[in-house]
């Protein structure tokens, strides 16, 4: 199965089995006849976040579980279930439309909602433990099927248990979300603000603060339905005060963020326009003109090509900084340098 079409960067790959599975009982199937095969199994979401450097030898597994409903409520909070099939953005633009805001600062994000808990997913001073409540998984390794809260999921920036090896075997099936009865718009991004302004909007409702980020992320990032890219292609590094002091001496215009433990967050996306890759190529890849943080496939690309672009920006930016810039998407293949 050609997986090119399956993932937004749309770089050359092939699975020797692929599956989508509309249900728990279709997973399982898929999971064991996997394991009577021996194959490696690799699930795959919206195809959003993902790398292929090389062809994939198992059985590609797509869960596609549909559903969505209002599944309980609190005196503070909606609780609604989403299956992991659902595409991301539909799903905010449906919580909003039914009347239960909270997700907007989310929107457009592509892939499934099966993978939005696997890497935290945030944007615009938002990430999704903020809005969440619990998730149902199949474990793959036992057959139990689990139900995991907030503490469970370990969500940290662009992290969660999904990524480490207690977490590895749990495949999402559906995502609950805690909507805020009480809705308070969340308009500090620099971004969003400026756009409200330019709108003229002083006081925003849910449907604003959704519009708004459409548009933000329309004229930053590429769309991958026309040039491929994984969105971010590296963590924004955090770094110790000390580090950060050094840093900052070096380079007034440093933009970094303090965290709660004190240390800084910096924005990868100026250290490699600093580094002077915004708009560059190295064959057949390409950094994002409005967006240097995003890699891009522009057409015939290869996973290759995309690591070697990575790989001499991470380079450039470690010799001229000293800083380590870490990939965000999974990558997948003989070159995975994670
Ligand atoms: N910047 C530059 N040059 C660039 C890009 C950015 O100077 O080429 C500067 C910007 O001016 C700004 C700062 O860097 O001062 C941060 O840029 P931006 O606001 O665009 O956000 P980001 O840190 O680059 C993060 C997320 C995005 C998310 C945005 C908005 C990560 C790895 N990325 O990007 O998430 O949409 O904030 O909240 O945390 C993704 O994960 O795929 C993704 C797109």
């Amino acid at each position: 199965v050609d997986l090119a079409p399956l993932t937004t960067l749309g770089v050359p790959a092939r699975a020797a089995h692929y599956c989508a599975a509309g249900s728990e009982d279709e997973i399982r199937a898929a999971l064991d006849w996997a394991h009577s095969r021996d194959l490696p199994v690799l699930v795959l979401g919206g195809g959003s976040n993902m790398v292929f450097v090389d062809d994939y030898a198992g059985l590609v597994l797509q869960p596609l579980l549909r559903g969505r409903a209002l599944v309980g409520e609190s005196d503070s909070h909606y609780l609604v279930r989403v299956g992991a099939g659902e595409r991301w953005h539909d799903a905010v633009e449906w919580t909003l439309a039914q009347g239960w805001p909270g997700l907007e600062n989310l929107a457009l994000i592509p892939g499934n909602v099966g993978a939005a808990p696997i890497q935290n997913i945030g944007a615009y001073g938002l990430e999704l433990t903020d809005r969440f409540h619990s998730l149902e998984a199949l474990n793959r390794r036992t057959g139990e099927r689990v139900t995991l809260d907030r503490a469970a999921c370990r969500f940290g920036y662009r992290d969660s248990v999904f990524k480490h090896p207690d977490g590895r075997d749990l495949i999402v099936l559906s995502v609950c979300f805690a909507l805020p009865k009480v809705w308070l718009p969340m308009t500090g991004y620099r971004d969003i603000t400026e756009e409200l302004a330019a709108r003229h909007i002083d006081t925003p409702a849910p449907r604003d603060i959704f519009d708004a980020v459409i548009a933000v992320r329309q004229r930053k990032l590429p769309d991958p339905a026309v040039v491929g890219n994984v969105g971010s292609f590296f963590k924004n590094p955090v770094v110790d005060a000390a580090t950060h002091a050094q840093l900052q001496a070096g380079h007034p215009k440093l933009v970094s963020h303090p965290q709660t433990d004190g240390r800084f967050k910096l924005a990868a996306g100026w250290l490699i326009d600093q580094a002077g890759w915004k708009g560059k190529a190295l064959g057949a890849a390409r950094v994002h003109p409005a967006q240097a943080l995003v890699l891009t496939n522009p057409g015939g690309a290869r996973g290759a090509d995309i690591m070697a672009l990575a790989q001499a920006i991470r380079r450039d930016v470690q010799a001229q900084f000293g800083v380590a810039l870490e990939p965000e998407p999974i990558v997948v293949g003989a070159l995975d340098e994670q």
